[in-house]
């Protein structure tokens, strides 16, 4: 296996349900078809590269009530988010268990097909309470979960075409790809760094905090689905490769993208997080303040609390926790409570909102909070 030497995968091995059965393209089959959501579009595509091995296709009800209720699969193993391929009543009787339907884009092309195993009634409630810990659909993954059919079918999948026309595939290395790139660049440990946003001073140290422990740093942005607001995945590019080149030790960093839908779900998604780069290759993990969370539905540090809960060996994956950081006027550093003695006052603290509304006026925050070079290209977006 690719990255020998390296972390064992989630659950073992590492999945592989891309096939060469079947030609990519425009379906013309007579098999039932799905066209599948956003959310789904970027799952099967995380489950064929092997990024959610163990899983091999969309999850069944033992394992869908064994996630909402212990943060597992049904045979023990650690996963905190339903995967699921949740249709509406009409597509859903039109598909009976045993059979294969197809699996298509928006433009109805093929992507695949899943073996179905089962159907069962998707309990939005349920999953909504216990993975998301709200069931407003204020919460924007709580929103697209409501959205979705009221049916889920199950199975296998194999996958023909994971994407038409990927953005950043000079990026999108599968989770085989990065091992056998860490194992060429000599890493025996890497920690991974999820984000969603432009990397700014905090997150800039946060890395390089865990680069002091580790032999390489991953930065993994996630591209998939996010919600409207977010800054374009484009943009964010152009940010992270404009500071690892002027910022990063480029034998020391890797940049590369993982195309996977973003959830919003706080503590659970943490743990996703996690998962997603132990497949990846990754020994260890970034967590900081409020991780993968949204407004105030989480607490600062429950994504990072939330591990203590996992059964003991649980996951194979280390992760770091970093305290909310920031800039210090008199330490005139990246500090955190931790290693700061200075009231708040003393910090360059800015809202999300804050900052937006600079950079819409053209305005650069202060170096402190976000290097110039990717202030002007936030700003350049905006115009
Ligand atoms: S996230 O949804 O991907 O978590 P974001 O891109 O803002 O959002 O954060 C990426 C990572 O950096 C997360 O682990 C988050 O907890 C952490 N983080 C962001 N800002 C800070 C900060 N000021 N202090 C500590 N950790 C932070």
């Amino acid at each position: 296996m690719a990255g020998e030497g390296l972390i064992t995968p989630h659950g073992g091995n590492l999945i592989d349900r891309m096939t060469q059965a079947g030609s990519p393209g425009p379906y013309s089959g007579s098999e039932p078809a799905v066209v599948l959501t956003q959310r789904q579009q970027c799952d099967i595509e995380m489950i064929a590269i092997g990024a959610m091995s163990p899983l091999t296709g969309f999850v069944g009800q033992k394992d869908y009530d064994s996630i909402c209720e212990n943060m597992t699969l049904a045979d023990g193993t650690v996963w905190p988010f339903p995967i699921t391929c949740a249709v509406d009543e009409k597509t859903a009787s039109g598909v009976k268990a045993g059979e294969k339907v197809a699996l298509l884009d928006d433009d109805r092309r093929l992507l695949g097909t899943m073996t179905v195993a089962e159907k069962y009634p998707h309990n939005k409630t349920k999953q909504a309470e216990t993975a998301f810990g709200t069931t407003e659909t204020a919460h924007p993954g709580v929103k697209v979960l409501m959205e979705e059919g009221d049916v889920c079918l199950a199975g296998p999948i194999d996958v023909v075409c994971a994407k038409y026309d990927p953005d950043f595939a000079d990026y999108r290395l599968t989770p085989a790809q990065t091992r056998a790139k860490f194992a060429e660049l000599g890493w025996k440990t890497a920690v991974g760094f999820q984000t969603r946003n432009p990397i700014h001073r905090a997150h800039e140290y946060l890395t390089k905090c865990a680069l002091e422990i580790c032999d390489g740093l991953l930065i993994h942005p996630l591209i998939g689905q996010t919600q409207p607001g977010d800054i374009p995945a484009d943009v964010r590019m152009n940010c992270y490769t404009t500071l690892i080149e002027k910022y990063y030790v480029a034998e020391k960093t890797m940049l590369s993208v993982l195309p996977a839908a973003m959830r919003y779900g706080g503590p659970r998604e943490a743990i996703l997080h996690a998962i997603l780069r132990q497949n990846y290759g990754c020994s260890h993990f970034i967590v900081g303040r409020d991780h993968a969370g949204v407004g105030t539905y989480y607490g600062t540090y429950d994504a990072q609390s939330i591990f203590e809960k996992l059964p003991a060996g649980g996951l194979a994956i280390t992760t770091l926790n970093f305290e909310h950081s920031s800039w210090c006027k008199p330490c005139e550093a990246m500090v955190s409570a931790k290693t700061c003695p200075h009231p708040p006052e003393d910090k360059i603290f800015l809202s999300g909102t804050k900052v937006r509304e600079m950079l819409s006026r053209g305005e650069r925050p202060p170096m402190e909070f976000s290097r110039p070079e990717i202030a002007d290209i936030l700003i350049a977006s905006m115009k």
